[in-house]
């Protein structure tokens, strides 16, 4: 996938708008000076170094991170309807989380953890644009992350530092600690490890069928569902099922212009 420099430009554009709209006080300063300090990097970063990953493009991380913070609202609507304890995390924690989950891809404050792939043959061959700045000394993303935040003087809180330290779910098994113990007082005392999650899993597979499906052969996929979406689903055969119950011709008529 490719992005165009408008598109890159405008989800900058609402990057920052997300950091002024739902970070309050002190810490929204820091953030944006932050953020406006790192905009060159960031701005034109890749998600991933490798294109079998998401959003391995100029402008991916960004575009992937915008995506995150907009699944985490409806996720969280989605827990909200069905009766999950609201009261246990504030939309401030939801928003800073995931505007701030991956920020530990970004490499140290001098490097880049991702550079462009100078080895022709990977290049040519695997298509590969970008390759593991092996200059950075490793560490986890979200260790990074956290680092990188509070080297800059950006509180988190204790909801934010398991949310973003476990954002990868049981992907990551180094998260088995926070997610899988049996015992009740070891579980997270809200949702929102697990609604980031949901939000970041959501966003990364949406990037995934976005750059990989258009490139399967079509005569190896099954024909297209064309009724399967939420918002065509079976509208018309719903409505077809429920007149065909209907014995008065009159009342069928005037249902069927609906
Ligand atoms: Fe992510």
């Amino acid at each position: 996938m490719k992005l165009s420099a408008e598109q890159i430009q405008e989800n900058w554009g609402k990057f920052i708008s997300n950091i002024n709209q739902y970070i309050t006080g002190d810490r929204r300063e820091k953030l944006l000076e932050f953020y406006n300090k790192y905009q060159d990097r960031l701005i034109l970063m890749p998600a991933a170094h490798k294109k079998e990953y998401h959003n391995a493009f100029p402008g991916g991380y960004v575009d992937h991170v915008n995506r995150v913070v907009r699944c985490a609202i409806k996720q969280s609507k989605i827990w909200e309807e069905e009766d999950a304890d609201m009261t246990t995390f504030t939309e401030e924690e939801l928003i800073f989380s995931a505007i701030n989950h991956d920020l530990g891809k970004m490499g140290d404050e001098e490097q880049d953890s991702y550079i462009p792939q100078t080895d022709k043959w990977r290049k040519d061959k695997l298509g590969e644009d970008y390759t593991f700045n092996n200059k950075v000394p490793f560490a986890s993303v979200p260790d990074r992350g956290l680092f990188l935040l509070q080297s800059h003087d950006i509180k988190y809180n204790f909801n934010e530092m398991v949310a973003i330290q476990t954002h990868d779910g049981l992907y990551d098994a180094a998260n088995e600690k926070y997610l899988k113990g049996w015992m009740p007082e070891q579980k997270p005392r809200t949702a929102l490890p697990f609604i980031l999650h949901q939000a970041d899993m959501m966003a990364a597979r949406i990037e995934f069928e976005k750059e990989w499906l258009p490139k399967f052969s079509k005569d190896n996929l099954a024909s297209p569902k064309t009724n399967y979406t939420l918002n065509t689903n079976n509208k018309a055969s719903v409505k077809s099922k429920a007149l065909s119950n209907i014995g008065s011709k009159g009342l069928k008529n005037m249902l069927d212009n609906l």
